[in-house]
Formats: structure tokens, C-alpha cells, sequence
């Protein structure tokens, strides 16, 4: 039986994938009614922020009477009104008889709320199946619900001896074609792109997503100085942009700037941007998920203030060999092998020349 519910739940976890880049802030959540023979009847996904939830597309995807059936869902079902109606309410009027559930809402406020509503209308729920791969789908939900602060993962690309720049500031290109590709399909997937003005005057990159299809992120700049030129080709107006200024920069030098960037003011700690207070800002800003596309000198200072989730490195099989060249963290210290930050490494791919390493910070 649990074997039956585990291949559900991956077909559950394979749908809700599909929501990926379109159901920010909400979770990604797909669902399964099936019989007792474990025959599909009906499936649906969360397609679309403010949309249907999982459960109610399942439901009204079913062509026949969901009296004495199953449902499967990665997700607890909601069991309070917000952009649509409780999906428990309907799961209970639909006479549905067992639930398997991957996980518990994280939200405190409604956490267990919709599970217990099932149970008091006598409804059977299984609960915790494959719940770590639930867990690693909705990451972004997770945190967002616990902490309310963004999701942040950083990507960079090396070589094998953890350069991404050479000491000219000559990045281009580390790393091949196809890895280059996989960024493309990251930058569909977080809510949106952080930079630093460094990274703006050495590179002058776009960090548009150029899929076809794809939805181009926010574009987070921290320029606390407002050293950047305006001309920047990252300033073009094909998506939201933020530029996360000191609240000490004069509003003359803001004005210079077109008028649909957006400007967020945050203290200084040592003459650079407060990285707590800006990533407290984004959240209130609805920015939920990051990806870090910097040197290695912001790199490093999120990584010190413990605001990095995740980690991207695409690593080509290259050696610079410069004791002058860009680190992909720079301005830490450590005197033992002990004061080393930890990862979890999460998976491992190979592309055409490089390797795609995803890991988690050990917290
Ligand atoms: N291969 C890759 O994956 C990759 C990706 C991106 C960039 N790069 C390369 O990285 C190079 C730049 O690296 P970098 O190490 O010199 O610079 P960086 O880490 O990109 O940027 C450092 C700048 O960030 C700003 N900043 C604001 N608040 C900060 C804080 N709290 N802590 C630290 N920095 C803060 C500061 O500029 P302000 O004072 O102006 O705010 C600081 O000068 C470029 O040549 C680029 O090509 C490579």
C-alpha cells in the first residue's frame, strides 16, 4: 500500500512542478483521485497564483461521482477562505473516504487546521508519505511561512580551482553553452535575479531569461552609492527593477535614474547596504525567492549573515592558477578546516563539459 501511495506522491510532486515560475507566493501543490484499485481517475495541479488550488482542479477534472474515492496531495488542503474557497469543504462534500497527504502546511496559522477537518467529518487521512521530497519541493513555501524572508540560493560558475573572474575582471565564459542554458531555466524559476554594482560596471550583463516562453525576473541591484550608470544595459525596462540604495544617497542622484526602477532605501553597516534589513524590504516588496548572481564579495557577506538557503556552481573543468583572480567567496577567514561553511549536496549533473553541483547550507 505505502509503495502504491510513494508512486502517487512522485506523480503528485511531477505535476505540481508544473506551476514552477507561475504560483508565487503560493506553494506548488498536484493531486490524484484514484479508486482502491489505485486506477487514476482524475488529476490537477495549482496552475496559476489566485487560481484554483490543486485539490478543487482534481475535483473538477473527475467526470465521474467521487463518492468512496482517494485523494492524494503533496500539500495539507486549506481549510480557511483566501483567494478561493477552503479545498477541505469541497474534499468533504464530494464524499471522498481516504486522504494521503505529503506534508503539513507550514503556515502556522492554518498548520494541521485542514487535516483536522477532514478527520472530524470521518474522513481517513495518511499522512508524512515521501514527505522529504515534499519538503524539497515547496522550500521556497517553507521559508517564506516560517520566516518570512526570501528563499535565497546563489549560483556561480567556476573553475575547478573556485575562480569566476580573472584578475582583469575577464568572465566570459567560464563556463559552456548548455550550462549557461541551465541558468536560463533558473531564472524562470526564482522570483527574482540579485546583483551587486560591481558585477553591473565589470560585466554590464541584461540577466533577462532569454527562454522562449520564459518569464523574465525581478532584477535586484545593490548599489549602495548609486555607482552604477544609468545606461546600464541591466536598467532596460523589460522587467520590474529594484536598485537597493543607502538611505543616505542624495535624491539628486536618484532622479538621474528612469522613473520606473524602483528604488528601496536600506541602512549602511560599514559603508555597505544592511543585508537583514534589504532582505526583510524584498519580502515586503513580494520578492520570495532570489537567485544570487554576484562576485564574490557579496557572495560571502550573505553567506556570513546566514541569508543563503541554497547553492548553485556550475564548475568547468578549468584551472586559472592566479593568486589575483576573483574568488566565488572572498573576505572570510579561516584558520582550521572546522570553520568551513557546510553543505548538504542535494544532487550532482553532468552537462556537456561541466558539472551542475545543488547543495543546501547546512543551518
Ligand atoms: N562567474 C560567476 O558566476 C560570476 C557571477 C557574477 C559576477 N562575477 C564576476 O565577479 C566580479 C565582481 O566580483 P567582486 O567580488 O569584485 O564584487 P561583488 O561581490 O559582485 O560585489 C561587491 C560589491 O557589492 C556591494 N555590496 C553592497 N553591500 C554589500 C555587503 N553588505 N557586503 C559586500 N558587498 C556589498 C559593494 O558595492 P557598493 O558599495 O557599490 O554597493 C561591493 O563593492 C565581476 O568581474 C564579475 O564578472 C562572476
Amino acid at each position: 500500500m505505502i509503495s502504491e501511495y510513494k508512486k502517487l506522491m512522485r506523480k503528485c510532486i511531477k505535476l505540481a512542478e508544473q506551476g514552477a515560475g507561475k504560483v508565487s507566493p503560493n506553494p506548488l501543490v498536484g493531486c490524484v483521485i484514484f479508486d482502491d484499485d489505485f486506477n487514476i481517475i482524475s488529476q490537477g495541479y495549482h496552475e496559476q497564483y489566485g487560481q484554483n488550488h490543486a485539490e478543487r482542479n482534481a475535483i473538477l477534472n473527475a467526470k465521474h461521482d467521487l463518492k468512496g474515492k482517494n485523494l492524494i496531495v503533496n500539500l495539507e488542503p486549506c481549510s480557511h477562505w483566501g483567494k478561493t474557497p477552503p479545498c477541505a469543504d469541497l474534499i468533504i462534500e464530494k464524499g471522498i473516504k481516504r486522504i494521503i497527504v505529503g506534508m503539513i502546511d507550514p503556515n502556522p496559522k492554518v498548520s494541521s487546521k485542514g487535516i483536522e477537518k477532514l478527520k472530524n467529518a470521518g474522513i481517513e487521512v495518511v499522512s508524512g508519505i515521501l514527505e522529504e521530497e515534499c519538503k524539497k519541493l515547496n522550500k521556497v513555501f517553507i521559508k517564506n511561512q516560517t520566516e518570512q524572508k526570501p528563499y535565497v540560493t546563489i549560483k556561480t560558475a567556476t573553475t575547478l580551482d573556485g575562480k569566476i573572474a580573472s584578475h582583469s575582471y575577464d568572465s566570459k565564459w567560464i563556463t559552456d553553452e548548455t550550462s549557461r542554458n541551465e541558468v536560463q531555466k533558473l531564472r524562470n524559476f526564482y522570483d527574482a535575479i540579485l546583483t551587486s554594482s560591481q558585477t553591473v560596471i565589470k560585466d554590464n550583463p541584461s540577466m533577462t531569461c532569454r527562454l522562449k516562453n520564459g518569464r523574465n525576473p525581478v532584477r535586484i541591484i545593490i548599489d549602495t552609492h548609486l555607482n552604477t550608470s544609468e545606461n546600464s544595459k541591466i536598467y532596460d525596462n523589460n522587467s520590474k527593477i529594484i536598485i537597493v540604495t543607502s538611505d543616505k544617497t542624495p535624491k539628486a542622484k536618484i532622479k538621474k535614474f528612469p522613473s520606473y526602477i524602483h528604488f528601496i532605501k536600506c541602512s549602511e553597516i560599514n559603508n555597505y547596504i544592511d543585508l537583514n534589513e534589504m532582505m526583510s524590504e524584498l519580502y515586503n516588496n513580494g520578492i520570495y525567492s532570489i537567485m544570487v548572481e554576484a562576485g564574490g564579495r557579496l557572495n560571502y557577506s550573505l553567506v556570513k549573515n546566514n541569508l543563503v538557503d541554497g547553492l548553485i556552481q556550475f564548475i568547468a573543468p578549468k584551472i586559472m592558477a592566479d593568486n589575483n583572480a576573483i574568488n566565488s567567496f572572498y573576505g572570510g577567514h579561516a584558520d582550521k578546516i572546522s570553520d568551513c561553511y557546510n553543505l548538504k549536496v542535494e544532487s550532482t549533473k553532468f552537462l556537456k563539459k561541466d558539472i551542475m553541483i545543488s547543495g543546501y547550507f547546512e543551518k
